[in-house]
């Protein structure tokens, strides 16, 4: 199929964008790209490869953008119930920490949970994939982390599988066993710490092996936050993480600094997420690494918080950097990379290009799939867009709607009604 007379192609063709080189946005004005079944066979200008492919079946883009899917590298999708009482909470003065101290907050969803059986979950978790879908994300990353005990962490697992396998929305699993310390361990929180480090980790990639061994180990996330985990046991459970082979991801500095960013820099992780109360020295640390950076900014603006991720230093420093929904029932109930994207202009202060790549290609990149989604480029999957709007820049400058017209999802065509 060819895919021609694109007001713009937006290709992000060239690899993950570093630093102030954030935002080649690889337009192609009048572009067209070839597909061919799942893939990408080429992109160039509507003329020359109307030319070159005369007798392939068109598709007339009508002078509109067409662009990468986009990629949420951080969601908790897979939860049962919601927290609206606890957002009415905190607009009469209480805050996230105190709510979770007070035994609300994660452990209230935890035990949502723990109580449906995996098909209400599948239920309740497909309206919201529907939701990202029809937004235009193609693939997002996604963890457990609401069970806090194996059964129920591996349930979530398992609907993360059965969700993917089903698609179009494709998933990159995450194990978030360590999400908080569960209500049964208060008091106890070294203990639960061993556990997750010493028998859970094993237990997750015995049962993985055993369910789908075709597939690369699952991410291992930790919340180091106060009220959830330090330094030391976040530590202990990303070292025994690494040990057993597992890709590695961090919750860090959303509320407070606890020195996870630098952690998690040093053990390799692919990426550190929230990154708002970084220090400079960090930052510059991870300027040098190949960790990404995943800015949430649905979530200050959720919590209705005046503190987000300091990206102008992150791009001076050099960091990889990306963004991402943090689709949650406590902080950040969103499912569009589009309101995303509005809000990284306005509070992150990134350009539309620069938060477009930040949403593609770097979003790819920090859930290391950017060899073969991302940006439209031969040989890459076929998960591309076709946009109400002739120019990238309304992605940023709206907000609110969807500016989705189409969702190609490898090589498949879905109209958004
Ligand atoms: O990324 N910070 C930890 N996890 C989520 C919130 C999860 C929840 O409140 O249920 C986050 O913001
Ligand atoms: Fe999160």
């Amino acid at each position: 199929m060819l895919i021609h007379s694109a007001s713009q192609l937006i290709t992000l063709a060239g690899g993950p964008q570093r630093g102030t080189e954030l935002g080649r946005l690889g337009i192609i004005h009048g572009g067209a790209v070839l597909i061919r079944g799942e893939l990408i066979v080429e992109t160039g200008v509507t003329p020359d490869l109307l030319k070159k492919y005369p007798n392939e079946p068109c598709l007339d883009a009508g002078r509109k953008v067409v662009m990468p899917g986009f990629v949420d590298p951080h969601t908790h999708l897979v939860w049962a119930g919601d927290r609206a009482a606890e957002f009415e909470m905190r607009l009469e003065g209480k805050t996230y920490l105190e709510i979770m101290a007070a035994g609300g907050g994660i452990a209230s969803t935890v035990h949502a949970t723990r109580s449906a059986s995996v098909n209400e979950l599948l239920d309740q978790s497909r309206k919201r994939t529907r939701g990202m879908f029809k937004h235009g994300t193609t693939t997002a990353e996604a963890k457990t982390g609401y069970g806090l005990e194996l059964n129920t962490e591996l349930t979530q697992l398992e609907a993360l599988l059965r969700l993917d396998k089903e698609g179009p929305l494709e998933i990159a699993p995450t194990f978030l066993g360590a999400h908080a310390i569960p209500p049964e361990y208060k008091g106890r929180e070294d203990e639960y710490t061993r556990m997750v480090s010493e028998k859970m980790l094993q237990a997750v990639k015995s049962w993985w092996g055993a369910h789908t061994s075709e597939k690369p180990l699952p991410f291992v996330d930790v919340f180091c936050e106060k009220g959830a985990f330090d330094l030391e046991q976040t530590r202990q459970i990303l070292t025994a993480a690494k040990t057993l082979g597992f890709p590695l991801k961090a919750h860090v500095d959303e509320f407070e600094n606890l020195s996870g960013a630098e952690l998690a820099g040093e053990l390799g992780a692919v990426s550190v997420d929230h990154v708002v109360k970084t220090s400079s020295a960090e930052i510059t640390a991870l300027g040098k690494s190949n960790t990404a950076l995943v800015s949430l900014p649905c979530t200050p603006f959720g919590l209705a918080e005046p503190h987000y991720s300091p990206a102008k230093d992150i791009l001076a420093a050099n960091g990889i950097l990306s963004i991402a929904t943090d689709l949650n029932p406590g902080t950040a109930w969103c499912e569009s990379m589009q309101f995303v994207i509005a809000l990284a202009c306005r509070y992150l202060k990134l350009t539309p290009a620069q938060a477009v790549a930040a949403a593609t290609i770097n979003a790819a990149y920090a859930i290391r799939r950017d060899d073969h989604i991302g940006s439209l480029e031969p040989g890459k999957q076929a998960d591309l867009l076709i946009l109400s709007v002739a120019d990238y820049r309304h992605l940023a400058y709206r907000f609110g709607g969807n500016l989705v017209q189409t969702v190609i999802k490898k090589g498949i065509s879905y109209p958004v009604a």
